[in-house]
Order: C-alpha cells, then structure tokens, then sequence
C-alpha cells in the first residue's frame, strides 16, 4: 500500500463519509501549490472554497499568527483584550459600518445575522412576536446547522435533518417580482448571496441586488448580504455587492477573514442594527479570540491595500477570456466574475476534476456537472495559464 492509501484508508475507516474528497493527501502547502505525502505538487484551483484568498501560508498572515501565539491566544469574552477593539474597529471600518460580531464559522455568522433580524424585528421594527419572516433563495448555501438547513433547497443538504426552523420564504433567485410578493410588514430581512457559490456560481441578473436593496429600504427589512464566499476580494471588489454599488444593512463574512489559518467569522452591521444585543443573549467562547482577531486585522490591512482586488480582476478577466474561448461541445457555459468561475459542463463534473488531479491540478465538481475554479488571488498568470492548458486536456479527455 501507498502512504496515500494507508492515509486515505484511515481517513474512510475513522471519519463520517460526509464528504466525497478527491484521492489526495495534502502534507504541505505554500502559496497557491499544495505538496502531497508522496511529494507530488498540484496547483490549488479550490482555495479552501475562497478561505485561501491570499495563498497558503501567506507570510504577512503566518507572521501575525505567530507574533500572536507568543503572546496570548484565548481569554474568552468574558475579558477584553488588545486585538479586540482595534479588530472590530477596522472591520468595522472596511465595512462602512459602527459594530462587529464575531463569531467562528459562516454557519455560525449566519445564524448569529438570523437572529439579528428576528430580535431588530421585534425590538426595533415592532413586528408582533413570533411572526417574523425572513426571505432566503432557491438554491442558496448558507451553512449545515439545522435552522440554516431549513430553507436550504437541496435535498441532499436538507433531507432528514427535520423537524425544522418555520420563518423562513423562499423565493426563486433573481426573481424581483416574486421577491415582492413574498415581503410584507413581517419581514424583517432578506438574505441573499450576491452571487450563488455551492449552486455553481450563479451571477444574478443585473440589477437584481438592486432591486433587493430598494424592497428592503421599502418594506423596511434588513438586507443581509452572505459574503462568506464572495467577499474579500474573490470578484475584483472588496465585496461582490460592490458590482451593483449596493450596500446592505448587514455584512456576513468569514472564510477569507482567517486568512486559511483558523475560522473567524463575522456580522457586521450599523448600532441601531446590531446594537440589539445585550450581555448574555448571544455569545460564544472563541469568537473574537486573540488569535483570530489579530490574523483578521492582518486580511483587513491586506485588503485595504488593493492590490488583491486588482489581482482578480485582471487575472479573472484573463481566465474569463479563456474559459470562454473554450469549444463550445466541450463547455456549455461559464458563470462569474473576478477569479472565480462556474464551468458548467455537457457531462459530470467529477471525472474531470479526476484527470486534472492526474495532470497536478486541484478542482472540484459543485452539484453533478459544475467545476468551480477558485484559484488564490495571489497566483501567477504563468501558473494560471498552466491550470487552464491542464483543464482542456482534462476536458478533451
Ligand atoms: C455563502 C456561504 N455562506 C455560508 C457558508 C458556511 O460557512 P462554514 O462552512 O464556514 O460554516 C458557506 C460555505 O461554503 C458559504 O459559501
């Protein structure tokens, strides 16, 4: 047997087979190339789902990790400590916003931004307890956790996980008109990806976030826009609701915002949104940790740079103009923007994401004939150019 089969025969026989992962095992990393346990290099097309966005082991993010870890790592909330207000201020800030809640995984920024709406809609908008409603879209992705699964719209991520959460209408994405039939004076939030990620990169049509943005200011409803995925530089902007120059009444981040170290995750809305919460009705014992926050100040000074955004852009323009000069019997379309794309095929996903493993690139099918590409936003054109060689000899087959 192989070290990789010794491994991946440990990995099938120990864990929850509740993931379907390609038949790598990654023992080293740096930048956007991965090194597996028998030496070989692939180039990660993947980052993490956009947790990588500044490449592996980034050396400005490994040194503020470090310089942290001899300092001091977790006090829990129960004490403030030095990264906690310069973190929530510059985030803060980066966002355009007053306040910050920080929190560890998406799902968990997710809920926390859920629970926002239903407490603002309460206390703050008077709806009449218990009849909140907040408004989610068909083939949304927003986390694994049971509330969050509730309004999910795929079977697979939702099935048998019930009884579940009620409050929630969902609405087919990009579909103004039905958006606004579902509102009405109960609504205390809508919650929208800017653009679909898990459901294979769906750009919404223009002027659909928008149009979200007004029917909010209209019916008086929270726009919450999940930037988990799309945010942090993955489509040329700081966030993907730039590209409609909307700004929502609540950010959702996490992801990129533990620079690929560790979950850190976040709410970030003005005071009269997230000034709600009192001591003791949310909380968590490593949101806002030492750690965590000095690796997030350490993104939000990258970010603010520009120099990421700038990189996606051009390399995502580059990449768009070749995935789209691709024939058309071997690639049906391209959704995306920036440095990300959904490459929807004319058969299954999987085995192409196979033979480019083979050919050293790293890919992976969403749903059944979708390959995401994803790459670090600090790839190089050349290697950039070499996954794409890679992929139409993937595609050819
Ligand atoms: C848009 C979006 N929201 C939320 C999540 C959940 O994040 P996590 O896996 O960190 O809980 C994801 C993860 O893929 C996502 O893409």
């Amino acid at each position: 047997m192989s070290r990789t089969e010794q491994l991946r025969a440990l990995s099938e026989a120990h864990s929850a087979h509740n993931y379907h992962p390609l038949p790598i095992v990654v023992a080293e990393a740096e930048g956007a190339w991965l090194t597996d346990v028998e030496g070989r290099r692939y180039l990660d097309m993947l980052a993490a789902y956009s947790a990588v966005n500044f490449g592996h082991r980034n050396p400005r993010l490994t040194e503020a990790a470090r310089r942290q870890l001899d300092r001091v790592t977790l006090v829990s909330r129960a004490f403030d400590h030095d990264q906690f207000g310069p973190f929530t201020t510059e985030l803060a800030e980066l966002c355009g916003k007053d306040m910050v809640l920080p929190m560890n995984s998406g799902a968990e920024a997710v809920e926390s931004a859920l629970k926002t709406a239903r407490k603002w809609g309460y206390e703050v908008k008077g709806v009449p307890a218990g009849q909140a409603n907040i408004i989610t879209f068909e083939g949304n992705f927003h986390g694994r956790t049971t509330t969050i699964v509730s309004f999910s719209t795929d079977a697979e991520a939702k099935d048998s996980y019930g009884p579940y959460t009620p409050g929630f209408r969902t609405v087919p994405y990009g579909d103004a008109a039905a958006l606004r039939a579902a509102m009405d004076d109960d609504t205390v939030g809508v919650l929208v990806e800017p653009i679909q990620g898990e459901a294979g990169v769906n750009v919404p049509p223009s002027g659909f976030l928008r149009t979200v943005r007004e029917l909010c200011t209209e019916f008086g409803a929270l726009m919450m826009a999940d930037e988990i995925q799309s945010g942090l530089g993955r489509t040329g902007t700081t966030f993907a609701v730039e590209h409609e120059g909307v700004v929502p009444d609540v950010y959702i981040l996490g992801k990129a915002l533990g620079g690929g170290i560790m979950p850190v995750s976040a709410v970030v809305a003005d005071a009269d949104v997230l000034g709600v919460f009192k001591p003791g009705q949310h909380g968590s014992t490593f949101g806002g940790n030492p750690l965590a926050c000095a690796i997030g100040r350490e993104v939000i000074a990258m970010l603010r740079t520009g120099e990421f955004q700038e990189r996606s852009r051009e390399l995502g323009a580059h990449m768009h103009r070749r995935l789209g000069a691709l024939p058309a019997d071997l690639v049906r379309e391209v959704r995306g923007r920036g440095l990300w794309a959904g490459v929807e095929l004319p058969g299954r996903a999987r085995p192409v994401s196979e033979r480019l493993m083979e050919l050293g690139v790293l890919a992976k099918e969403t749903h059944e004939t979708t390959l995401r590409l994803a790459p670090p936003l600090t790839i190089s054109r050349a290697d950039l150019d070499w996954a794409l060689d890679q992929l139409e000899i993937a595609l050819k087959g």
